[in-house]
């Protein structure tokens, strides 16, 4: 949530700035703003609105000089998106500029308390009393880099935190508690960003910063310090993907890019994972098979469309593995009192690896000695940098807000930590193993076929964009496909959509039918003969009350042929493994439908792709 990107070289700040802001603009695009150090001073502009508005306001302007800079892409918390409250925030004197992403939980306190010693603050945001507190850190020392060590100290909450000053041109210092920065290293200039997208076109050797810590930025240099004034230690990295996958590659949209790229995302994921022996191998992981078969219990936590994927893995953990396992809201774990013991694994998923809910969840799993597996696709992100182990999809950048290639990924990953668990804790023997590995193997030339054929699903999509409500059933692993299916549909298209277990639908939800309402439904296969038959049965139900069924089949299925208003067809797949193929045409579905009625798939309203607040 908000971007923020930070340059210090020898080439034009501003350009440097506004790109990496375009590459950062998932992470909220409510307003944005740039400060330049030029001839002795900051100037900034910001505008609510996306960053257009702000590329319009420069273009109308004189052009900044300046090879210093910081930018911020913003997802307001505190303040309405207007252009008072967009970033930078400056101090009373006009000499320091700052961007901010995260919340500053004590910030109602330094305000009152800037205020009575007469600093004038103009905006409603929580970032300006950092500027002023700043300012006030200034006055001392006159030096940014201190200063900022000293105020970070007082603040509370989470933040990344990035300053310049008129008197320091030279300089860009940053700062972070719990949520990301990380710094890319180039020849005669450096940069800051919340994701490496940001300065990917200009360098892949980035740093890794650890927590509670301070960066001082420079053309020839960087200098990471603690909170305390000591030398830290930093990790060095290669990024492994280029510029070409942080860009949409000639198509619309970045989600139909990422729709395209799942078979490869699926087959990266699996890559490297299967030793010759055909026994998994996932060294990685940092578990020790021992520790592994101490487990008694598995929770997963996530949030969204992780979270679909962790009630998924509830039926592959407990099929393959035996284990008791239980999905949980990342936000709402740590609120109850889970019973969490050394024995107990706890599964987070996140693409991001930055969502605050689910290192929150992380954080208190572990304080209760549990061990902490992340799943994540953001290397040396946050959660998986607090994990006891980690086990990395391989989906590559994915820029639209909605997750699409990290869902299928994430699946992907927990399949083969539930098949790993199980060759390890001998409840499946090694070919049974090998026998799932193989048919994993082959998903990604399925998902493929499933994408050849879309037309049908985009035309529906199309027909369907003026209904004010959609609902999803599904059975098994179909049920958490009907939630993620409606999750689409909801977060792109603005619509009523609901997902439910079909077996539910008589207990309540059943009233909602009525003439013409459109309801997909997802169909095991037939190999499931009783979940087969009672949801086929269930589909008849709601057609007998006069809903519009479109019914999401395997190829072969002839008995859902007389109850289905549309058929969409899936190649036969295992029932575990269907989500695999089930999930594709939602996607499709849903990206259509929200092209259709005109919105922005990408940046939905009021969202954020990276979730760094609670
Ligand atoms: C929905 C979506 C969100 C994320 C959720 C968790 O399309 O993208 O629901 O799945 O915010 O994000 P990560 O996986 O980064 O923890």
């Amino acid at each position: 949530m908000c971007g923020i990107v930070g340059y210090a070289g020898s080439r034009p700040a501003l350009q440097i700035v506004i790109d990496g802001l375009a590459r950062l603009e998932y992470r909220g695009y409510d307003s944005a703003g740039v400060a330049i150090v030029a001839d002795g001073e900051v100037r900034a502009t910001r505008r609510a609105g996306k960053l257009a508005r702000l590329r319009e306001s420069l273009a109308a302007g004189t052009p900044s000089p300046g090879e210093v800079g910081i930018g911020h892409t913003r997802w307001a918390t505190h303040g309405p998106p207007t252009d008072r409250n967009a970033h930078p925030h400056r101090d009373c004197t006009g000499a320091i500029a700052v961007v901010h992403n995260g919340i500053i939980e004590n910030f109602a306190t330094l305000r009152e308390r800037l205020e009575k010693d007469g600093h004038i603050l103009a905006s409603d945001t929580d970032t300006e009393a950092v500027a002023h507190l700043l300012e006030d850190a200034m006055a001392g020392q006159q030096d940014l880099t201190e200063a900022m060590r000293t105020v970070c100290r007082r603040l509370d909450g989470a933040f990344t935190l990035v300053a310049v000053h008129a008197g320091q041109p030279d300089v860009v210092v940053g700062a972070r508690r719990n949520s990301p920065l990380v710094v890319g290293r180039g020849t005669g200039e450096n940069f800051l960003a919340s994701d490496v997208a940001a300065f990917i076109e200009h360098t892949r050797d980035a740093i890794e910063l650890g927590q509670d810590q301070v960066v001082e930025l420079r053309r020839d240099g960087v200098r990471v310090i603690d909170f305390d004034g000591r030398p830290a230690d930093v990790k060095e990295y290669h990024v492994d993907w280029d510029v070409s996958a942080a860009e949409k590659g000639g198509y619309d949209y970045f989600m139909l890019k990422e729709i395209a790229e799942q078979p490869q995302a699926v087959a990266d994921t699996l890559l490297g994972r299967v030793g010759m022996d055909g026994r998994l191998t996932l060294d990685e992981m940092r578990l020790s098979d021992e520790e592994l078969r101490e487990v008694d219990k598995i929770i997963i936590v996530a949030c969204g469309t992780a979270y679909h994927a962790g009630l998924i893995a509830k039926y592959a953990i407990e099929h393959w593995a035996q284990l008791p396992c239980e999905v949980e809201l990342a936000s709402e774990f740590r609120y109850r009192d889970p019973i969490l013991t050394r024995t107990t694994l706890v599964i987070a998923i996140s693409q991001s690896g930055e969502t605050m809910d689910t290192l929150m969840a992380v954080r208190h799993a572990r304080e209760q000695r549990a061990r902490v597996l992340g799943i994540c696709n953001v290397n040396g992100s946050s959660i998986p940098r607090e994990c006891d182990g980690v086990l990395y999809t391989h989906a590559g950048p994915e820029i639209a807000v909605a997750s699409t290639k990290a869902f299928l990924t994430q699946l992907v990953a927990v399949y083969l930590v539930a098949l790993y668990i199980a060759q390890t804790r001998g409840t499946k023997w090694a070919d049974e193993v090998f026998a799932v590995v193989q048919l994993l193997a082959g998903m990604p030339e399925k998902v493929e076929k499933v994408l050849e054929t879309m037309e049908p699903v985009r035309a529906l999509a199309r027909s369907l964009a003026s209904e004010k409500c959609v609902l999803f059933l599904g059975r098994h692993v179909g049920y958490p496909v009907a939630l993620e299916g409606a999750l689409k549909l909801k977060e792109l298209a603005y619509m009523h959509a609901e997902g439910f277990a079909a077996g539910e639908l008589k207990h309540g939800p059943i009233a909602l039918i009525e003439e013409n309402l459109p309801v997909v439904v997802v169909v095991p296969p037939r190999a499931r003969d009783v979940l087969h038959d009672k949801i086929v049965s269930n589909i008849q139900e709601i057609r007998a009350r006069g809903a519009r069924t479109i019914v999401i089949a395997e190829a072969g299925d002839e008995s859902v042929v007389a109850y289905a208003d549309t058929l969409l067809r899936v190649p036969a797949v295992p029932t575990l493994l269907q989500p695999l193929v089930t999930t594709v045409p939602l996607q499709v579905f849903a990206c259509e439908l929200a092209t259709a009625k005109g919105h922005d798939v990408d940046q939905p309203r009021n969202l954020a792709k990276s979730v760094t607040v609670e």
